[in-house]
């Protein structure tokens, strides 16, 4: 295994999402939000994907969002075992209706502000380095009910209230900023992804598109905005990364692998490079959608990013025939499975070197800096006779993950920093489990809600701990 170069004042550190981490899901003037809104079990995915509506919470469903991992009441204690473990990074999600309950408020809520910038502060006491999306799979309720969410251009206004409100409110402690989570997801679990609920018999694609080309709109002011409120921040768009590979080298199947590869950076093109690329337009004709577009739109989307950030947790394998079965997951997002690749517990395939393939296509396609803001293996952790969580297998898939990644930077392929995903043991996105764990850090708490929420650290932490103090050459 080669040894990993990482330069001079490269950030380290770890990620969370309000969404699900922070709990407290009506305390300090907080409004629902989408994520509150799905469930635990069997009605999960259907809520998720926008199939089935749920504008009301029910008596008969548990949702993790609600307390999640209590990090809102915990943050102190979890920012120190950052900094114990030599994070000079922490990636975390604002929750919008922390600041705007409802989310077309005129003034944003102050406790809201008051306790972001309290965390932050925390951070900054530490020497981290925050890194903050200001949107994380949570788009207020309200907006979703009164205004059918980002299928409505009002959306632009009140984003952009947000994020002019954000950049304010903490400038000189937040530099760094992300605006949509994983912005490709919306097409994968539309409701999760941007709180889209479908229609009996409309174009769900038109839908959808026509959605993403209001988050891209909302995006570019974002960046405009941001760097007018400071011209030292530094704005990226994030991609729910992991190249597609041809399942075969048949031209057709190398077709299918291009084509699944598009779907999946149409977005980043538009954030990275200012403009929609020249292959959206059969795109649109094949899946008959009609972009509605501002006549101001297309010099808004000019805007274009500072930087690339985006998740890996996996590569991906298209062929000329998705549905031959043999599908595995990767993320949300469909995929066969490659007999040449391990799985996780989850299904999801294993690939460091697909991490290095990935980084050195975005930086071909992008020549901006690039950030990864998610990595991580899912995981069932076990706590043995001594009380320790000896978990090796989260250890053995960092340490190629980040290997690959130093071998990427050797390549050429400039880095601002890694932010492993779940650092502290949170609720999946997908699943809504605490059993699928990520974490250095482990919190008592299950898939039904039970448990103390107490941490505790893991051996992946003390592992961690000496991977940043050696600035990624003692991996061992
Ligand atoms: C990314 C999301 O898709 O993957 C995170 O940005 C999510 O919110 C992460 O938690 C891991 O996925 P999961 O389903 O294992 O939680």
């Amino acid at each position: 295994m080669s040894l990993a170069r990482f330069p001079q004042g490269f950030l380290w550190g770890g990620a969370l999402a309000a969404n699900q981490a922070e709990g407290a899901h009506l305390e300090g003037g907080k409004g629902l939000t989408t994520v509150d809104m799905i469930p635990h079990g069997a009605n999960r995915m259907a809520v998720k994907l926008g199939q089935e509506q749920r504008f009301t919470l029910r008596d008969d469903e548990f949702y993790p969002s609600h307390e999640a991992i209590d990090f809102y009441h915990r943050y102190k204690e979890d920012i120190a075992l950052m900094a114990e473990m030599g994070f000079t990074v922490f990636r975390t999600s604002i929750a919008w209706s922390r600041l705007y309950p409802k989310g077309d408020e005129a003034e944003p809520n102050p406790e809201g502000i008051a306790f972001y910038r309290a965390l932050f502060e925390e951070c900054r006491k530490y020497g981290i380095e925050p890194l903050v999306t200001l949107c994380h799979f949570d788009v207020p309720m309200h907006l979703v009910v009164e205004y059918g969410s980002w299928r409505n251009r009002q959306m632009v206004d009140f984003f952009t209230r947000y994020a002019r409100t954000c950049f304010e409110a903490f400038d000189g402690l937040v530099k760094y900023w992300l605006t949509f989570n994983e912005i490709n997801i919306l097409l994968h679990s539309p409701f999760s992804g941007a709180g889209l609920v479908f229609e009996e018999g409309e174009n769900r694609e038109q839908v959808k598109y026509q959605a993403a080309h209001h988050e891209l709109v909302a995006s570019a002011l974002a960046t405009k905005i941001a760097h007018e409120v400071n011209p030292h921040n530094q704005v990226g768009c994030m991609l729910a990364g992991g190249s597609f590979y041809p399942y075969s080298c048949k031209p057709e199947d190398v077709w299918a692998a291009l084509q699944k590869e598009r779907e999946n950076l149409l977005f980043i093109d538009v954030q990275a490079r200012g403009a929609y690329p020249a292959y959206a337009a059969s795109l649109f004709r094949e899946k008959g959608i009609q972009l509605v577009k501002a006549p101001e739109d297309d010099d808004i989307l000019k805007h274009s990013v500072d930087f690339v950030s985006f998740s890996y947790y996996a590569s991906r394998c298209a062929s000329a025939d998705m549905n031959a079965g043999n599908t595995s997951a990767a993320n949300v997002v469909k995929s066969l499975r490659n007999p040449h690749i391990q799985q996780s517990q989850w299904g999801w395939g294993i690939d460091p070197l697909g991490l290095r393939i990935t980084m050195n296509s975005l930086y071909d396609r992008y020549q901006k800096p690039l950030f990864l803001v998610e990595n991580g293996l899912g995981a069932i952790d076990e706590i043995n006779a001594a009380g320790e969580i000896e978990d090796d297998y989260r250890i053995d898939y960092l340490r190629a993950h980040i290997s690959a990644m130093g071998d990427a930077i050797a390549d050429g392929v400039p880095l601002l920093g890694y932010t492993s995903w779940g650092c502290i043991d949170l609720v999946s996105a997908s699943t809504g489990e605490m059993s699928k764990r990520y974490g250095f850090v482990h919190v008592d708490r299950d898939d039904a809600g039970r448990g103390t929420l107490a941490r505790r650290r893991k051996k992946s932490f003390w592992w961690y701990r000496q991977v940043i103090a050696s600035n990624g050459e003692d991996l061992a």
